[in-house]
């Protein structure tokens, strides 16, 4: 399966099932097959012209090894049959390798994590642990605390994070991210000053609010909300819903309460009075949240 469909990758899409049917003497043909130019080479040069992962010279794993897990990982996400995993009781929900944020995004949260100097990260949301690595690798982060449902993944995870030299880093908690988030505040564990949220989307607004409420943000930490573009269905439904959901690899109700989850989520963002978000139209939809200063 590939990558989870972008407002962008939809556009692309479109346009492709558009261009064949237009003769090329239309005079709406040459606009046409230009915008699916523009459109089509968009992700890849972004790609092409973004560093690749940053592993510092300084790390205790050579970069080339570390390159090597990083591609491994990401091969090791897509070559799972997470179906039979879910048929077989493995993992409680239907994962699919979609849910792998990938090169061009965990190298967008390292830059952010860089440059504001992120000591603490929390991330809710684990999947393969893509994300989680590529932060345990920058040398300002001491510890990465990555939250998900699913034990497999800790499973999963913890070798190639071992191989790249960053599994002292990282400590998961297996259990609804709202137990976990409390029970780190029972346990009185450190404010986070970068917190990557990533999970089931109808509970974004409730991560926030615990987060704010529970102090586990310090005062000038930022959260970065993943897929608040939710594939523009906010504001642009699929034409032929069935199939679309389908290849979004979800059924209509999750891709649904996954919408509306966004959807009261950015609304919950811009209104709060304590808050100040500005969307990124990085993959998904990434929105950089801080307090008001
Ligand atoms: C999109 S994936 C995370 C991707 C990962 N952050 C990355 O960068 O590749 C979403 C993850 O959230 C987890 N999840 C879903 N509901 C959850 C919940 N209530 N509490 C904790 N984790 C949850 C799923 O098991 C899944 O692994």
């Amino acid at each position: 399966m590939g990558a989870a469909p972008t407002p962008h990758s939809r556009v692309v899409s479109l346009l492709a099932q558009a261009l064949p049917l237009v003769a090329q003497d239309h005079p709406a043909y040459a606009a046409l097959e230009e915008a699916h130019r523009v459109a089509a080479g968009l992700d890849s040069y972004l790609d092409d012209h973004s560093s690749p992962l940053i592993v510092p010279s300084t790390h205790a794993v050579h970069e080339k090894d570390v390159r090597q897990v990083w591609e491994d990982l990401l091969a090791a996400t897509d070559a799972e049959d997470w179906q039979k995993r879910k048929e077989e009781g493995t993992t409680t929900y239907a994962l699919n390798s979609g849910m792998c944020s990938g090169n061009y995004e965990a190298s967008v949260i390292q830059q952010i994590a860089l440059a504001a100097k992120s000591t603490r990260v929390l991330e809710i949301g684990l999947f393969t642990g893509t994300t989680t690595l590529a932060l345990g690798l920058l040398p300002n982060i001491e510890e990465v605390v990555a939250l998900d449902v699913e034990p497999y993944l800790e499973t999963f995870d913890r070798p190639f994070w071992k191989r790249a030299g960053v599994s002292d880093k990282i400590q998961t908690l297996i259990a609804p991210a709202t137990d976990s988030l409390r029970q780190l505040k029972s346990e009185g564990h450190p404010a986070f000053d970068l917190v990557f949220i990533d999970a089931d989307k109808p509970s974004y607004k409730e991560y926030v609010s615990l987060l704010l409420e529970l102090d586990l943000l310090t005062p000038e930490g930022i959260i970065l909300a993943d897929n608040t573009l939710y594939k523009a269905l906010p504001w642009a439904d699929w034409s032929r819903p069935d199939e679309d959901a389908r290849n979004a690899g979800s059924n209509n109700k999750s891709v649904g309460e996954a919408t509306q989850g966004i959807i009261d989520f950015n609304q919950f963002v811009r209104n709060d009075e304590r808050l100040t978000a500005v969307v990124l139209p990085v993959r998904d939809g990434v929105t950089v949240i801080r307090r008001k200063i």
